[in-house]
């Protein structure tokens, strides 16, 4: 019987029977293609009655000392990584295209070859001659790294091999090919393939492999997700087009935090380091308006300042619209609807922009309060007091939950000039002494408290 097709996402990587449209796993449209040549149907086999051999169990009980790290000195990515560079460890890197990937890997191979490692960068996408103008441009040309410019995989792996790194860094795996694998760079195949060969080399010859991945919305190219659980270590850089802030952000960390991020600004001579995120993204703020509210957050162990803008108008559409930016659409209807049932404020009727200034993208539940005075204030056309941060987390019923790390919170928005601060905090605090803090409980109280009757 004739073998039946298969195919994939490319943007998850999961495998169907058939084709479709839109893939159910991540909900992503026309993302599913044919397999090539790849037999991906169930493995079914038993193993039959020969003997494997017997694996040497080691106690758990044992004593392991941490792993011997080396730090680039980008103390935004070593923050990052977990505090520096692991040996024999596999990380990728993802981001959309044109971000600066290459930039920041170009730079960190700099830093990690100064740091006495031996460092080979491998373009697929760029000649020799293009990465060391660039070098040059980023002030980086008298370093000792190793260049070289190619896309067949075996051919890599036999140059790693003869000239054995101690960190090999491969820009980009969807340009890279593996012979064996009969489909074209950047399938879901060969980009595992590659994913595979080159972080089981990072194991067996301790080598550490940083693999850059394209993250593409459209087109046959596969994503870095279909190669997440391969590696150690994920880490995607984000940012918007026309903002000049960049963030990397662990999104898996076996030998780390997931969780923090660091913050980088791309400037004309490459990327600098933010050492004070919450100064940046409050930089464009102007005097307090309708719809602006000032979050304290934490990203991982640090403290970062972003604001909150809304806009509430009359919709003309009869589904009133919701837009959100840098912030999840899902939490945002949750808001809108326990703003409604529990404390009597209806949103109906009325279009919803809410947007994170700066391309700042938040996560974090202890937003939630910030989002409803940012709305809300939109909603009055009242300006929040000046000056004043707001934290904490919104549950169904109305009731406000604490946020961790309170007190980090505080301090930080001290730190940068502000004077008081609203949040549901429960107990005392140490260092609360230059901020006013109000202390509501529940969604009604904190309308009341700060809007009046509401
Ligand atoms: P790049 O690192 O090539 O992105 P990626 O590898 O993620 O595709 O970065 C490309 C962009 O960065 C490009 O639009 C130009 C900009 N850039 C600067 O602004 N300053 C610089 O010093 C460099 C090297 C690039
Ligand atoms: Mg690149």
């Amino acid at each position: 019987m004739a073998k039946g097709k298969s195919f994939s996402c490319f943007a998850c990587g999961t495998t169907f029977t058939k084709w479709s449209g839109k893939c159910e796993t991540c909900g992503e449209w026309n993302t599913i293609s044919e397999d090539a040549g790849l037999s991906t149907g169930p493995a079914s086999k038993s193993l039959g009655q020969k003997r494997g051999l017997n694996i040497a169990l080691t106690d758990l009980a044992a004593q392991e000392t941490p792993p011997p790290r080396t730090a680039s000195q980008l103390a935004e990515l070593d923050r990052v990584l977990g505090g520096g560079l692991v040996p024999a460890s596999a990380i990728l890197v993802g981001g959309d295209p044109g971000i600066g990937k290459s930039t920041l890997l170009l730079q960190a191979a700099a830093r990690f070859a100064r740091a006495s490692l031996k460092t080979i960068y491998i373009s697929g996408e760029e000649a020799s001659t293009q990465i060391r103008m660039r070098a040059q441009r980023l002030g980086l040309a008298n370093t000792p790294v190793q260049l070289g410019s190619e896309t067949n995989l075996r051919d890599i792996l036999t140059t790693l091999e003869a000239n054995m790194p101690q960190l090999a860094i491969i820009d980009s795996m969807q340009t890279m090919w593996a012979d064996n694998v009969d489909s074209a760079p950047g399938s879901v195949s060969q980009v595992r393939a590659v994913a595979h060969e080159l972080t089981s080399f990072a194991k067996r010859h301790g080598v550490s492999v940083i693999l850059v991945g394209h993250v593409t919305k459209e087109g046959q190219l596969a994503g870095p997700r279909v190669v997440e659980h391969m590696v150690d270590t994920v880490l995607y850089f984000e940012g918007e087009r026309g903002h000049q802030f960049r963030i990397l952000r662990a999104v898996k960390n076996r030998f780390g935090p997931t969780d923090e991020i660091g913050v980088f600004e791309m400037t004309g001579s490459g990327l600098a380091e933010v050492t004070n995120p919450s100064a940046l993204f409050l930089s464009e703020r102007g005097m307090p308006s309708p719809g602006s509210v000032v979050f304290a957050g934490v990203e991982g162990t640090r403290p970062v300042l972003v604001e909150f803008q809304a806009l509430v108008a009359p919709s003309p559409h009869s589904q009133p619209r919701r837009m959100v930016v840098g912030w999840d659409g899902g939490r945002l209807a949750m808001i809108l609807a326990v703003l409604e049932a529990r404390v009597g404020i209806p949103f109906a009727g009325l279009d919803v922009y809410l947007n994170v200034a700066g391309g700042m993208k938040i996560n974090e539940p202890a937003a939630d309060l910030a989002v409803a005075a940012a709305l809300l204030s939109a909603r009055e056309d009242t300006a929040m007091p000046q000056n004043t941060v707001v934290f904490g987390e919104i549950s169904l019923s109305g009731a406000l939950r604490p946020a961790s790390q309170a007190e980090n919170r505080l301090k930080e928005a001290q730190k940068l000039g502000f004077t008081a601060a609203i949040a549901p905090i429960s107990g005392k605090l140490r260092g609360e002494r230059g901020l006013t803090l109000t202390r509501p409980t529940d969604l009604a109280g904190f309308v009341r408290e700060v809007f009046g009757a509401g």
